[in-house]
């Protein structure tokens, strides 16, 4: 097949691109690299099979022209992460609401099917555990910065819903927390590269608040095979499905196990909320899929333990974060 993946130079986008290549498909890369990385696709820059546009899904008429010549979009590109929302709340609404709209819009046009890239944040501060598909979303007020983040997710998958009523196939995947090689150490804060890289420079690892709020941790193979089933099951479309773990983890004992696993010195310190974040800043307590939809549907089901893809992480950071 010929497959287009907007954001193919950045974390998850690039592990795609590895696998899309891997089993023989043809694949175009749409990435501005501003999050994304030269060195996530370098190996694959030579090959007849790949083509990198270095430009912005904000450019129409290449997104047209793209999406005119592929079979199927995996719609990746957003500027992601709560610290960068906050950070540049415009940017963020026009990559991720604009850009997004362009996509399908072109999808539409040319009845390209596309799988969309969306979030656990989505669920904001919901505190009913786990988080169903159809569960109602729970926010704070828009003068708050980090929930445009999951508004503008909510908005693309409005969209996506609009044009599946049409006919068009679609499915959404939101993603929980995904980690693995290739997590960038200065990024939008993955707080298992920032424990990471504190462990293994023997730094303190800095455990947001009490470190009691929950994340389940999702191995980057597994977000791969999540995001392929929903390109591929013709039954996923028109449907939404959780893709992680459902393994909940504390910060805490991943700061612990972390340490444990680098064999660090460092120790594990807990830092309030505002010095990273800022006053006011509210953070999601627990944050739990339910995947039975996924599971059901799509046949997906998480492989990779934490322990062992916690292995797999740091032997990559030693190598690429020179220590
Ligand atoms: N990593 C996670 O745990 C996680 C969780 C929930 C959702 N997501 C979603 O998954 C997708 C991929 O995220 P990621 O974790 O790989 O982050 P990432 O920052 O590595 O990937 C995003 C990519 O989009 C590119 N990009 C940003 N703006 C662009 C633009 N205007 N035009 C072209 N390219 C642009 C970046 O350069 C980057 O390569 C995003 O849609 C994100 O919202 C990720």
């Amino acid at each position: 097949m010929k497959i287009l993946v907007t954001g193919g130079a950045g974390y998850i986008g690039s592990h795609l691109v590895d696998r899309l290549l891997g089993r023989g498909d043809e694949v175009f890369a749409i990435d501005n690299l501003s999050t994304g990385k030269i060195a996530n696709i370098q190996p694959h820059l030579e090959s007849d099979q790949f083509h990198l546009l270095n430009d912005t899904i904000l450019n129409e008429s290449l997104i047209d022209h793209l999406v005119a010549r592929v079979d199927l979009v995996f719609h990746l590109a957003a500027l992601v992460g709560v610290k960068h929302v906050v950070a540049d709340p415009l940017g963020a609404i026009k990559t991720n609401v604009t850009g997004t709209e362009g996509v399908l819009g072109a999808a539409f046009k040319y009845w390209k099917k596309v799988v969309l890239a969306s979030s656990s944040e989505i669920y904001g501060k919901s505190a009913k555990i786990p988080f169903h598909e159809e569960d109602d979303r729970v926010l704070g007020p828009t003068n708050v910065g980090r929930w445009s983040y999951s508004t503008s997710k909510a908005i693309d998958e409005h969209f996506a819903f609009a044009y599946s009523a049409k006919g068009l196939p679609i499915a959404v995947v939101r993603y929980f927390n995904s980690y693995g090689p290739r997590l960038d150490e200065r990024g939008y804060g993955s707080v298992v590269a920032n424990f990471v890289r504190q462990a293994l420079k023997g730094e303190p690892i800095t455990v947001h608040g009490d470190g009691l709020q929950s994340r389940c941790f999702t191995y980057i193979d597994d977000t791969v095979d999540g995001t392929l089933l929903a390109g591929e099951v013709k039954a996923g479309e028109g449907l939404v499905f959780n893709i992680g773990s459902n393994a909940e983890t504390t910060i805490l004992d991943l700061g612990v196990a972390i340490k444990r696993l680098t064999g660090s010195r460092s120790e594990i310190i807990r830092v309030p909320y505002r010095e990273y974040y800022g006053e006011g800043f509210e953070d999601t307590r627990r944050r739990v899929p339910s995947i039975d939809r996924a599971k059901k549907i799509l046949g997906f089901t998480p492989k990779v333990k934490l322990e062992e893809g916690l292995m797999r992480t740091i032997a990559w950071c030693r190598d690429h974060y020179g220590n």
